[in-house]
């Protein structure tokens, strides 16, 4: 059959369709649609996809002195029945009440999309010097703690049809979580790829899950530490060791990385980015091959090139939420999402980084700097005014419209 010309279809021709579908309405029978969650593909669109999930927390796991693993299972009192599944490389968005602060906060699963299915999530939380979220869930929760989190989100996953069969991992501090996951989903056999975890820490002492990784290493699985400051000469010990001093550099990663296509998938702080995204340049790399993690707040705009000059400290925002209206006091270089957040205001946010467009709000009137690097808006946000709190700094003084968060 000959192909169609598709430039030299009429799009008018679809309302041709248009008498033989009401001629099946006006032909149905007039009994009323059964309940729409007793569709078996909505079932599987709420089973993958909930709106929330209520959960507790079962088992914790100390990992090293400032790290903790807190194992998650569904809370059926609270409404949650099983976890959604994922892949590896998700993350969840955990809502916390913090004083009177409401918020959200992103983490990496850090367990195996198997482990979901058996009814568990792991999520692995390190203590950050002067942070908020972080040392709250270390501090406060305990076994029994109910805890609400968002489905999977993310898209800092495997994808065989983009992603070469070859994966080097550049892992750096807590941006290890996602790599044990991916670890776990391939020795499961749930990922098709093979991967080589460049694991950057200062001292083999900050390096964790080394015992896990070791037990995974094989044809499919490598783990090579990069240890910074790390004196001794040996330092990972054991068989098989594996480490090699200094920086994950373009040099470094050609030292492991195939003759063949292979894929970077990086995650870790903006100070490792900012060091080996330009040791990736000089690779070659097609730039479906460079995959980021990009969780992680933007701090500081007054750094960037084309912030403005002469930006008052501080204005006035007025909100409007669920058809009330609040006037707060926001710092020019903290987040609009932070100022919400510390007003009490329960906005929206997952990844607080520009990506995923949760916070997406209108803005009626000011000025706001958003990075070029985490503006992730699409043409129609710019038309029609919207901005992303997360990683939006006022300018002025500002009126936003905000939908309250679920
Ligand atoms: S929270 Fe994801 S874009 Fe703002």
């Amino acid at each position: 059959m000959a192909k169609p010309n598709l430039r030299k279809l009429n799009p008018m021709d679809f309302t041709k369709m248009n008498p033989t579908r009401q001629a099946k309405i006006e032909a149905a029978p007039a009994a009323a649609l059964p309940d729409a969650d007793s569709y078996k593909p909505n079932q599987l669109a709420n089973a993958l996809h909930p709106e929330v999930q209520y959960v507790k927390v079962a088992q914790i796991d100390e990992i090293s002195a400032d790290v903790k693993t807190f194992w998650l299972e569904a809370d059926p009192a609270r409404g949650t029945q099983s976890l959604a599944w994922f892949s590896a490389g998700q993350y969840l968005s955990v809502t916390l009440e913090i004083g009177n602060m409401k918020m959200t906060r992103p983490y990496s699963l850090s367990s195996s999309p198997r482990e979901a299915l058996a009814g568990r999530y792991a999520l692995t939380v390190k203590r950050v010097e002067g942070g908020l979220a972080s040392n709250f869930i270390l501090d406060s929760w305990t076994v029994g703690t109910e805890v609400t989190v968002s489905a999977p989100l993310g898209v800092f996953t495997y994808e065989p049809l983009r992603d070469a069969k070859v994966i080097i991992g550049v892992a750096g501090g807590s941006g290890i979580t996602p790599f044990r996951s991916l670890a776990k989903s391939i020795a499961d056999g749930d990922e098709d790829a093979q991967l080589i975890l460049l694991y950057g820490s200062r001292t083999m002492e900050e390096a964790i899950f080394q015992e896990e990784f070791k037990a995974m290493e094989g044809p499919k699985f490598k783990l090579v530490n990069v240890l910074s400051d790390e004196t001794a000469e040996c330092c990972c010990g054991g068989e098989g060791c594996c480490c090699e001093k200094g920086f994950i550099t373009a040099d470094l990663i050609k030292k492991y990385a195939p003759a063949g296509d292979y894929s970077i998938f990086l995650c870790g702080p903006q100070a490792m980015y900012d060091f080996v995204d330009k040791e990736i340049a000089s690779l070659g790399l097609r730039k479906k091959f460079i995959r980021h993690e990009l969780f992680g707040e933007y701090f500081n705009p007054a750094k960037e090139a084309d912030y403005p000059a002469d930006v008052a400290p501080q204005f006035e925002i007025t909100v409007r939420i669920a058809g009330h209206e609040q006037t707060i006091t926001a710092s020019s270089d903290v987040s609009i999402l932070r100022s919400l957040e510390a007003a009490g205001i329960a906005a929206p946010a997952h990844c607080r980084s520009g990506e995923c467009g949760w916070c997406h709000s209108r803005l009626v009137s000011g000025d706001v700097y958003t990075p070029k690097s985490v503006d992730g808006r699409r043409e129609a946000d710019y038309i029609y005014g919207y901005i992303h709190p997360c990683c939006s700094f006022p300018l002025s003084n500002l009126v936003i419209e905000v939908s309250p968060a679920k």
